[in-house]
């Protein structure tokens, strides 16, 4: 395993936590309407900042052009798909936005029903496809050199300040959802 790809290895691991979370507190039935309405909302500042920005940032921004420029087709192979997976789930997690705006529960719950299956289908093609081949592709240099600009670039995106907050924000789900972890 590279060091780059193991990176997002490890943020995969960190959203499906958060979506065994999010599924725990929509469907306990123990909350009433606003608790829930009020996680769906800091929920999505989640899959905006971390999943979005940060994670499929690193992976548009430096692993699929590197890749790219190794000669994996563009758009017509695996990292096409990707892609458009993630222009898909940009407009899923939109979609579940004016759902909490609307204060519409039912179709909030959907929506996270919906995007978890969507998420965790599109990890496994990372995991299992995608990842795989960068390690064999890419040098232990290249994966290293590729780390480093993560490093930059989450600091540069997201910054210290703001990675506390989603790590206190979750470390508050905890506690107010009474979730066992
Ligand atoms: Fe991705
Ligand atoms: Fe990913």
């Amino acid at each position: 395993m590279g060091k780059a790809t193991d990176n997002l290895r490890r943020e995969h691991e960190s959203i499906l936590s958060v979506l065994e979370i999010a599924e725990d507190v929509i469907s306990n039935t123990n909350h009433s309407n606003e608790p829930k309405l009020k996680f769906g909302n800091e929920f999505i500042y989640y899959l905006s900042v971390f999943t979005d920005r940060c994670h499929h940032g690193k992976e548009e921004g430096h692993l699929f052009p590197t890749m790219i420029l190794k000669g994996f087709p563009n758009h017509d192979g695996p990292i096409g798909v990707m892609l458009q997976e993630h222009i898909n789930g940009r407009n899923m997690v939109k979609e579940m936005r004016t759902t909490v705006d609307q204060k519409d529960l039912i179709r909030l719950i959907q929506h996270i029903g919906e995007y978890s299956v969507f998420i965790r289908n599109h990890i496994a093609k990372e995991n299992n496809l995608i990842f795989p081949m960068a390690d064999k592709y890419l040098s232990a240099e290249e994966q290293e050199e590729m780390a480093e600009n993560f490093e930059i670039f989450e600091e540069e995106v997201v910054g210290h300040g703001v990675h506390q907050q989603l790590h206190d924000m979750i470390d508050t789900w905890l506690i107010e959802y009474e979730i066992n972890k």
